[in-house]
């Protein structure tokens, strides 16, 4: 079983979804130890905006870790993402990275009947952190993006881990780690 772990915080160390990250992928290895990791730090190790060049596969490096950045979403069973609220929404490396997955004909395509994902097979699991709380607002373009995002790919089984409400004290922020923490789901085994 293959488990791919992205961060998107540029808090370094300081950061909430990198320690909810880190408590979910160690949850996974600690129930299944023969899952095999994979990371990726889209803050430190970003993938370019997609632009026409990328489209045009100019540069090859560029195209080469794109082609690599798909596989390694398809290949994936579980796939753990650190997206923090940013701006309302989720880092621009996180987009970033996203616009390298949502690709025609590999992760979606569109039929006689309207759009249909092909990459359904997985879990895919959101740790989510917030200055505010935004649950349920109109202010939320993070999590209803996400989930759009998912379900358009084909991803049924969505789990997030929340902790809202941050940046409100320190008490605050402690209390929705700790909340977070105590909400994390069961590792399971998934038919491969
Ligand atoms: C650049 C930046 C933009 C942010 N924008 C928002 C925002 O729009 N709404 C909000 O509630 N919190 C916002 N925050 C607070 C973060 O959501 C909060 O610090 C959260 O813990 C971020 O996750 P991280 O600690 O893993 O980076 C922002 C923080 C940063 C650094």
């Amino acid at each position: 079983m293959k488990l791919l772990h992205l961060d998107s915080s540029a808090l370094g160390t300081g950061s909430v979804t990198r320690e909810l990250t880190a408590a979910i992928v160690a949850r996974w290895q600690d129930k299944l130890p023969q899952v095999q990791v994979e990371y990726r730090d889209l803050d430190t190790s970003p993938l370019p905006h997609l632009t026409g060049s990328s489209l045009a596969q100019a540069n090859p490096d560029e195209a080469a870790d794109a082609a690599r950045t798909l596989e390694q979403f398809l290949a994936a069973d579980v796939v753990v993402i650190g997206a923090p609220m940013y701006n309302f929404s989720i880092p621009s490396t996180l987009k970033a990275w996203i616009d390298r997955i949502a690709v025609a004909g590999k992760t979606f395509r569109y039929t006689e009947n309207g759009p249909e994902g092909l990459a359904g097979a997985k879990k895919v699991i959101i740790a989510s952190g917030r200055g505010g709380i935004h649950t349920g607002a109109p202010t939320d373009f993070q999590e209803p993006y996400l989930r759009q995002v998912f379900a358009f790919l084909g991803v049924e089984d969505l789990e997030f881990v929340r902790a809202e409400g941050v940046a409100y004290s320190p008490q605050h922020r402690s209390d929705a780690i700790a909340g977070a923490l105590a909400s994390i789901g069961e590792p399971m085994r998934l038919a491969a």
